[in-house]
């Protein structure tokens, strides 16, 4: 038997962006640890592929239509989750957009649609889960999604920033209010992680000089968060709260 015990056994835990991306990976690691999932995004068919896949692996799952953006379709999303499987212990607010475009070029409906799905939808979402939980009596873990852009910054994406940069504060002042009720509240930075959306960039000259930037010299793997996001999801971290965890070969702390 191990010291540390990552274990999600009993626990239903809620990914929002699951239909692609990191969500698309992280819920089938977290069924794997015994959690039931509940995988949420906008689009339903790779949602049910999903719930699928995951089924057939002998976990359990349900796909629910969510946007975030949109406090009644959480609503009804919560209301499902819970008909299923009971009360949410877990939220990995994941959920999120990039639209790149410089400073004076960003129109009023860019900033909305970007502050809207990353800040406050992560807000509503999060909200939505802890007031259940302390409903329900639950001890639960709601973890963030953010950005080592929360924390630097870069050209063309100051509305992505701004909204990072708000979620890592939101982290921080929920974990402080929901300590009360022993939810605790976490953060996860990623850095420049290489998927199937900026594969081709970082074959570029320009992609290839941002790589020479970071500390490690190299991108990170979707793979890379698994560990920090399954330490946060666990009672591994019971006495974590408020934490925003960089994994991002060091992006962060590049030199000046
Ligand atoms: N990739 C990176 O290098 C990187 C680095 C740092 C941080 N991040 C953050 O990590 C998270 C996941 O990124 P990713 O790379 O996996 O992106 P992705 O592949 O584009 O996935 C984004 C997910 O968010 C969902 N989504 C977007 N708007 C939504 C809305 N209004 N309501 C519900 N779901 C919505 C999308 O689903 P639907 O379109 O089906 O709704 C999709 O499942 C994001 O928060 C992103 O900012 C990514």
């Amino acid at each position: 038997m191990s010291d540390v015990n990552f274990s999600l056994a009993g626990k239903v835990v809620l990914v929002t962006g699951a239909s692609s991306g990191f969500g698309q990976r992280f819920a089938p690691v977290l069924a794997r640890q015994g959690a039931k999932l509940v995988v949420a995004a906008r689009r339903r068919d790779p949602l049910l592929a999903l719930e699928e896949e995951i089924e057939s692996d002998g976990g359990r799952c349900l796909a629910v239509t969510m946007d975030v953006a949109d406090r009644h379709s959480i609503v009804e999303a919560y209301n499902q989750a819970e008909a299923a499987f009971g009360c949410v212990d877990v939220v990995v607010n994941n959920a999120g957009i990039g639209l790149s475009n410089p400073v004076l070029g960003i129109t009023e409906e860019e900033w909305d649609k970007v502050l809207d799905t990353n800040l406050k939808g992560a807000f509503l979402v999060a909200q939505e889960g802890a007031r259940r939980m302390n409903e329900q009596g639950k001890h639960g873990s709601i973890i963030n999604i953010a950005s080592v852009l929360g924390l630097r910054v870069t050209s063309y994406l100051a509305h992505y920033s701004a909204s990072k940069a708000g979620l890592i504060q939101l982290t921080k002042a929920m974990a402080l209010e929901l300590a009360d009720y022993g939810i605790r509240v976490n953060a996860i930075c990623p850095g420049y992680i290489l998927t199937d959306i900026n594969r081709d960039y970082f074959e570029t000259d320009g992609g290839k000089r941002m790589i020479q930037r970071i500390p490690q010299k190299q991108l990170g793997e979707i793979d890379d968060l698994l560990g920090p996001l399954l330490l946060l999801a666990s009672d591994a971290s019971k006495y974590m709260t408020g934490s925003v965890i960089s994994v991002d070969g060091g992006h962060a702390v590049s030199k000046l």
